[in-house]
């Protein structure tokens, strides 16, 4: 008998709750149980010949300066990568600098994107509006129908990116379909997953190349630090990513990587608790009187349930309605809760009610709101951790108000 032969030493064999708690561990010498946080910008060579090997990379694994790599920052990208099943991955100061150079890791002047339209208001404006400017064009079309992908690809297309369910429909979008679509081009694709969680949706095997957190959202999940991770073949990690990580610096501190990894330990838990209640609250949405319509992926009333059952193995954490009454109900609505806060971020464990059309989405022109569907009464909900029980009797108070 002896620990060595334990099969369980193979992390493939250990089940994603496991992996979160110990995956990836690098213990220092003082054998510490807790993930170690190595507050450092720089490290010491015992000798300068050492110093040499490492820059010339020949030390696999080896630090020269955090801004290129960090051991906290190491245990973060390899927790999230036995997450994902993804052989690497790179983190980012946010999910905007992990989306932003994802995206230009992939492209040069005189290449083409195609993305889905319905975007969160950030990713729509690096691939609209950013990347134009330095002479790579874009094509954005409603991504509901996979059609659509293959009509605007180009010759030059090198890039699809996609956000599925969308920020804030949860409009979906066919991952598989569209990698094939991509691939058939020549063309990688980049799947932001923020909305589904690394739980629910796994787009590495339907075909992704890269895959896009927010880690802001479910993975800190108390509203605390920012972060972002990219995730994707060592190919396209360790080449591409991280020399646009390494030059550009939009690195993840240190401090933020170990408030992350206290996050993943209990991610399953709380993502788990957080779906449950967020089917129960559209339940109690759906028949009420003063609701036009809600929008959950894993009930029968959306438009794509059937994707959404393939795709997805359960709903999310967010849940969209429209009141009745337009911005008017939906302000009277927002001011009248007690448990439920209005505020813009999402996976926290507090419950986060947000009005789109006058926050999050108010820069965009009305006749691009309502192409993607984000009407005057449109709400997002971004459930927590309360109990369900009360979050729908908040809701109902509220409703009781318009
Ligand atoms: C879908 C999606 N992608 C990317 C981001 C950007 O993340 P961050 O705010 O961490 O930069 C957000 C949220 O803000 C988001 O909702």
């Amino acid at each position: 008998m002896s620990k060595a032969n334990n099969p369980l030493n193979d992390p493939a064999r250990r089940a994603a709750e496991t992996q979160l708690v110990h995956g990836g561990t690098m213990r220092s010498q003082f054998n510490e149980t807790s993930d170690a946080l190595y507050l450092t910008s720089g490290y010491t060579y015992p000798s300068s010949e050492h110093a040499e090997m490492l820059f010339k990379g020949e030390i696999p694994g080896g630090h020269n300066y955090s801004r290129f790599a960090n051991p906290t920052v190491d245990v973060f990208q390899e927790r999230m990568a036995l997450l994902e099943g993804a052989e690497a991955g790179r983190a980012f100061a946010s999910g905007m600098a992990a989306v932003a150079n994802a995206v230009m890791s992939q492209v040069k002047a005189g290449d083409h994107i195609v993305a889905s339209r319905a975007l969160f208001g950030g990713c729509r404006y690096v691939v609209e509006d950013f990347m134009p400017r330095w002479g790579v064009t874009s094509t954005l079309v409603d991504g509901r129908d996979v059609e659509n992908f293959a009509r605007a690809m180009q010759p030059n297309t090198k890039l699809v990116f996609i956000e599925t369910p969308t920020n804030p429909t949860l409009e979906l979008v066919d991952i598989k379909a569209v990698a094939d679509i991509a691939h058939a081009h020549g063309a990688v694709l980049i799947v932001d997953n923020v909305f589904a969680t690394a739980l629910w949706q796994k787009p590495l095997e339907l075909g992704a190349d890269l895959v896009t957190y927010s880690a802001t959202k479910h993975i800190d999940g108390q509203g605390r630090v920012l972060g972002g991770i990219v995730l994707g073949s060592k190919k396209l990690i360790e080449a591409d990513v991280h020399t646009l990580l390494r030059q550009t610096g939009a690195t993840l501190s240190a401090f933020n990587a170990w408030v992350l990894l206290k996050g993943l330990e209990t991610f399953p838990l709380r993502v788990r608790q957080m779906t449950d209640s967020a089917a129960k609250v559209t339940e109690a949405l759906a028949s009420h009187p003063k609701i036009e319509r809600v929008i959950y992926p894993h009930h029968p009333s959306h438009p794509q349930y059937d994707l959404a059952k393939r795709q997805m193995q359960t709903g999310s954490t967010l849940v969209a309605f429209e009141v009745k009454g337009g911005q008017e109900a939906a302000f009277t609505l927002c001011d009248s809760l007690s448990v439920i806060l209005i505020s813009n971020n999402l996976g926290d464990a507090r419950s986060i009610i947000t009005h789109p059309r006058t926050t999050t989405h108010q820069r965009l022109t009305e006749d691009v709101r309502l192409e993607t569907g984000v009407t005057p009464g449109l709400l997002r909900l971004s459930i927590g951790l309360e109990a369900s029980d009360d979050l729908i009797a908040d809701l109902m108070y509220g409703l009781e108000q318009v």
